[in-house]
């Protein structure tokens, strides 16, 4: 039988003063640091966790209803799942973790209307209670969002979608205020450019919105899809799903549903990439190549050996030297931005030269300076670098900067001769749940060392 729910958010982390020792624990852990001696091959098995970026849309998307939303396969540990935990829970939904992966979020009533400052600026992705609590309530207060600081970040495309949809909207002093008193109205939406949020904002939007809203030039991740299946769980009607023009026929009421995250494609990639560059076998549990297609061409053109069993998938590096491979980011089904960092440090070590353009972000270059404090050699041409491959990478003191920038450092360092300290990654506890104890599961030499060390 499961234990009763423990509302364990609502006690450590709402914004009450009981949510003290949460924040003083991530306040430690900012100054954590990882220390890597690097030179091991990776051999095991690594289990693949619940998508972070799946699991944020679909907490938010409990707004909707009044009835529990049971959230299976999630990264409970994320600090990005604590936060936007925090953020609901300030709104008045009821978070419990009945087991270590599972999720119960109820939005029986909607007690306050104001995503504040001191949660959001912590994740961008705070912004996607905008839609649903202005569709569910017909006000909402959201401050502009902080978060990773890969380029200028607007929130344009979900302003805009919102104010078609009928919305008034201001900014001030830092809030995004949206009301829409008689509801929000289905509306046709072309996006001048994908957004994932965007999408993921204005569809759950849709859901409670009076007719039919058509989003064209719409995001195509998987995590969409994965919304996309939970909002028509909880009774929402939805077509097109994984096009770029999704259908969405509003009705009055929402219902609670049951729906498993999918697993971490990013977490996956990256582990693919760790095989192809420190050699070795790894086998990754409970993961979906499908979801990785750009992935694969790039990764067996510079070595690796990939094959799957079943929902595992295995890959190891065919044994001869690294061979060099040009990549662009693009929106999905194109090569993930959140993998470009990887990518590019097994570059750093390749036979001859790769080139990797990123079309996304501006500024997501800042893990460059960082390698090459390692011995890589790579120059930056505007949205483009070239890598030219070396011998070898040598071990040094470096700074992670941003989540994807961090995991490859963190991968950098497990090749590089010697010792590896890498320094603020409260950016990797974002993202990446149990990084060392996964990674030394396999073979690595890698330790956390708490902040006073
Ligand atoms: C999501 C992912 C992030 C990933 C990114 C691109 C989550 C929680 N985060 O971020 O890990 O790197 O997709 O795959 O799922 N833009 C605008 N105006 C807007 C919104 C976006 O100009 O209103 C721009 C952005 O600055 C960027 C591009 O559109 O240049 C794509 O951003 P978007 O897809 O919205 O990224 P996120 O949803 O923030």
């Amino acid at each position: 039988m499961p234990q009763e729910a423990e509302n364990i958010w609502d006690k450590k982390v709402s914004p009450s003063p009981e949510s003290e020792p949460v924040q003083i624990q991530a306040q430690k852990f900012g100054m954590d640091k990882i220390r890597i001696i690097g030179g091991r091959r990776l051999e095991g098995t690594i289990p693949v966790s619940g998508a972070k970026n799946a699991a944020l849309p679909l907490m938010c998307a409990a707004l909707l209803s009044d009835q529990p939303l049971h959230l299976t396969n999630m990264p409970s540990s994320l600090h990005d799942i604590r936060t936007l935990s925090a953020v609901l829970a300030a709104l008045g939904v009821q978070v419990t973790m009945p087991k270590e992966h599972d999720f119960i979020l109820q939005a029986k009533l909607i007690k306050s209307n104001i995503a504040p400052y001191d949660l959001v600026r912590k994740m961008r992705a705070s912004v996607l209670v905008l839609g649903p609590l202005l569709a569910r309530t017909g006000y909402a207060e959201v401050s502009l969002p902080g978060g990773c600081a890969i380029g200028t970040r607007p929130v344009d495309l979900h302003i805009d979608g919102l104010k078609a949809m009928g919305a008034q909207i201001v900014l001030e002093d830092g809030y995004v205020k949206a009301r829409a008193p008689d509801g929000l109205k289905g509306v046709h939406i072309d996006f001048p450019k994908v957004s994932v949020g965007a999408t993921e904002n204005l569809m759950m939007a849709a859901c409670l919105a009076a007719g039919e809203t058509v989003l064209s030039n719409a995001a195509r991740e998987p995590e969409i899809i994965d919304l996309g299946e939970c909002l028509i769980a909880m009774g929402a009607q939805i077509e097109g799903l994984g096009t770029p023009e999704i259908r969405i026929k509003g009705i009055k009421k929402l219902h609670g549903a049951v729906h498993s995250v999918i697993p971490d494609r990013i977490e996956t990639g990256t582990w693919m990439i760790a095989a192809c560059l420190t050699g070795g076998t790894l086998k990754l549990k409970n993961a979906r190549l499908e979801h990785l297609t750009a992935l694969i061409d790039p990764l067996e053109e510079a070595g690796l050996k990939i094959a799957c069993e079943g929902t595992d998938i295995i890959v190891h590096r065919n044994g001869r030297p690294l061979t060099g491979a040009d990549i662009m980011t693009a929106p999905y089904p194109g090569f993930p931005t959140d993998l470009q960092a990887q990518f590019m440090t097994m570059l750093t070590l390749c036979e001859g030269s790769g080139m990797v353009t990123e079309t996304i972000f501006e500024n997501r270059f800042m893990h460059v300076p960082e390698l090459c404090r390692l011995g890589a050699n790579i120059k930056v041409h505007g949205h483009s670098t070239i890598i030219r491959g070396v011998e070898k990478l040598k071990g040094a003191e470096v700074m992670a900067t941003d989540l994807r920038a961090s995991v490859a450092l963190v991968l950098a360092a497990l090749v590089a001769e010697g010792e590896t300290v890498i320094n603020r990654i409260y950016h990797l506890d974002r993202g990446y749940e149990n990084i060392v104890e996964k990674l030394r599961a396999c073979g690595a030499d890698i330790v956390r060392l708490s902040g006073g060390e």
